[in-house]
């Protein structure tokens, strides 16, 4: 059914042993909708992008991806809906024995069997969307943490993913990237209609492209609103975390 959200959690709770992270935490995404979640560390924002994504499971509760019930799936169908999702992961996480190009092109690699001259071309329009034109044949070890990130980035929308996620795209950005990589997030959301879900800190960046925002704290969200009424909250931990920012509000 095309008009089922690309999302959805219900009663979702999880524990790691006795800590309990998430608490019932409900959520919808439409397809193609900017959804991003903000909140204090440590509240379970990337356990949530992981459940998401079904790299992690609830303990109970239901999460729905694409339609499937992800803790229905049998490994094969995992994987293969796995294919319709990019990640970023907030550490970067690329592979230290690889170039920039060569961690680019691993999701091309691994599930397409694309002739290597068109390989070599996504990634390399891949690497200069993201500002890395020059950088392809260098070592994540060789260069910047911002760099790292960057390349990440690519990897994550290199197969133009119908689902993207997001963790923490801008930390460690100097704020010029930081824009050019919000820039792409929204690109990739309005142009090719991706459902982006994105965890950040950067609440000035966040409220510029995001069709919602979720403010996560103690396994739920508090609020979930668009910019303008977050911005305008009644939420007192909201509020204060608007504050911590100074975002301001300007008519
Ligand atoms: N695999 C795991 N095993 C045990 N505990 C975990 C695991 N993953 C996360 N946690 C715990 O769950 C809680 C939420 O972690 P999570 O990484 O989602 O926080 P976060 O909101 O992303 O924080 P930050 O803003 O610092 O990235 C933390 O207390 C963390 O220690
Ligand atoms: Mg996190």
């Amino acid at each position: 059914m095309s008009s089922e959200p690309a999302i959805v959690f219900e009663g979702v709770v999880k524990r790691f042993g006795p800590r309990r992270v998430l608490d019932g935490l409900a959520l919808s995404v439409a397809k193609g909708e900017l959804f991003v979640i903000i909140g204090p560390s440590g509240t379970g924002k990337s356990v949530t992008l992981k459940l998401a994504s079904g790299q992690l499971f609830p303990t109970a509760g239901t999460v729905r991806l694409l339609g499937e019930d992800l803790g229905a799936l049998g490994s094969r169908a995992l994987a293969k809906l796995r294919r319709r999702v990019g990640y970023l992961f907030q550490s970067g996480a690329l592979l230290g024995w690889k170039t920039l190009a060569e961690n680019v092109a691993l999701p091309l690699a691994e599930r397409d069997r694309l002739p290597p001259a068109q390989v070599e071309g996504r990634v390399r329009a891949a690497l200069a969307e993201v500002g890395l034109a020059d950088a392809g044949d260098l070592y994540p070890a060789e260069v910047s943490g911002g760099m790292v990130k960057r390349a990440a980035f690519a990897r994550a929308i290199i197969e133009d993913p119908e689902v993207l996620f997001f963790d923490e795209p801008t930390s460690g950005l100097d704020p010029v990237m930081a824009r050019t990589v919000d820039n792409l997030i929204a690109q990739v959301g309005r142009a090719r209609g991706a459902t982006c879900v994105v965890v950040t800190h950067d609440l000035a960046g966040a409220l510029r492209y995001a069709d919602r925002i979720g403010f996560l704290k103690d396994g739920r969200f508090l609020q979930v609103a668009a910019p303008d009424a977050i911005l305008h909250t009644p939420v007192p931990e909201v509020r204060a975390f608007l504050e911590a920012q100074r975002v301001e509000h300007r008519p």
